[in-house]
């Protein structure tokens, strides 16, 4: 069996992982010389056009990443299964980063941190609580579920909104454009978590930014985008910001990636910016991931976290 290692970042750290996990497999890279006949899984992100054609044996493609969108959009797409990373190291990875943020806005730390630079000593009198504060978790799958249990830990009035109707304890959810409203307007801090669909480009804009809650305690709605920066329109978000219809926002990915240095988003003084590390794929646990969905597959039992090429995510 062959691991075909397409990538469009260093794939050297990631061939080290697959042999140590699959020593008895051959793991090739893309632009190396290797047998096509021979592969039978890929393990890819962001792959160029023409890179997954001709692979007459194979029999799966894994993403490197959750997220699936880099491969939808791929013309020519083998028809094989594609799975996807849905592993506790990364789920805890988003989770860290979405609770550390909400408490960030919570504690309003921003104004803190100027305070600091202007060596200004301003207390808060009666700041508010996590359960003063309603999250809103767009995206209640994976990674938007583990998000709310630690957030709701903390105290946080968390509530979940998804495409399809479901019950999952402790949570209110919303689904469907149905839901959308109820669930904006009760919402103060926006968690997005949502893949990158053509249902789902464009969503984070004005219109929607407008039904948020706007009598919450934090002084105005807050916005973390943690799904995919094409979710966002980002000349909403920075006049809503200075308009007052947001507050302030935590953004980790961006409509073009690296930020262009251009971007008034990084400068501007209500937006803090992570450059799309809110949960990387470590090589370890993806990769042993990977090896187990190989041997599973192997034995006859079922993938897992398979994509659904008809909903695109
Ligand atoms: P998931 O388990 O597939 O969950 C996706 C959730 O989004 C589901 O609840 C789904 O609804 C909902 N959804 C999809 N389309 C929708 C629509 N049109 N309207 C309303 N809800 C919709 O995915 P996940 O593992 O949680 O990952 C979510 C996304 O996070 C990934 O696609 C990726 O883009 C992003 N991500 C980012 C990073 C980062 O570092 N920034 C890292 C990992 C992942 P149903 O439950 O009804 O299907
Ligand atoms: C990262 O963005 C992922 O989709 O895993």
């Amino acid at each position: 069996m062959t691991l075909l290692v397409a990538l469009t970042w260093d794939p050297k750290p990631w061939v080290e992982r697959f042999r140590k996990v699959l020593p008895d497999r051959d793991i090739v890279v893309l632009g190396e010389g290797f047998d096509k006949s021979r592969v039978e899984y890929v393990a890819t992100w962001g792959p160029k056009p023409g890179s997954l054609s001709g692979l007459p044996s194979l029999r799966a493609l894994f993403s490197l990443g959750a997220g699936v969108d880099h491969l939808m959009s791929y013309p020519d797409l083998p028809d094989v299964p594609i799975v996807r990373v849905a592993q506790d190291d990364l789920t805890h990875r988003m989770s860290e980063y979405v609770v550390m943020h909400c408490l960030m806005h919570l504690r309003d730390q921003h104004r803190f941190d100027e305070d600091q630079r202007a060596k200004r000593w301003q207390p808060d009198r009666a700041p508010p609580i996590a359960g003063d504060v309603r999250v809103g978790i767009m995206g209640f799958g994976v990674l938007g579920q583990d998000a709310a249990r630690k957030l709701k830990v903390m105290g946080f009035d968390v509530a979940g909104w998804s495409r399809t109707a479901k019950n999952v304890e402790g949570f209110e959810i919303y689904s469907g454009e149905d839901g959308l409203s109820a669930f904006l307007a009760r919402t103060d801090i926006l968690v997005s978590l949502i893949p990158l669909t053509p249902d789902t480009s464009g969503i984070l804009s004005r219109s929607l930014f407008q039904k948020l809650a706007h009598d919450g305690r934090l002084g105005g709605p807050v916005l973390i985008n943690a799904g995919r920066g094409k979710l966002q329109v980002e000349t909403d978000i920075l006049a809503c910001l200075d308009d007052g219809t947001l507050k302030a926002a935590t953004l980790d990915v961006f409509e073009v990636e690296p930020l262009p240095q251009d971007s008034p988003l990084w400068t501007h003084p209500r937006v803090t910016i992570s450059p799309h590390n809110a949960a990387t794929s470590e090589p370890e646990a993806t990769a042993r991931y990977i090896a187990d969905q190989i041997r599973r597959h192997e034995a006859g039992e079922a993938l897992e976290n398979i994509v659904d090429r008809a909903r695109g995510y």
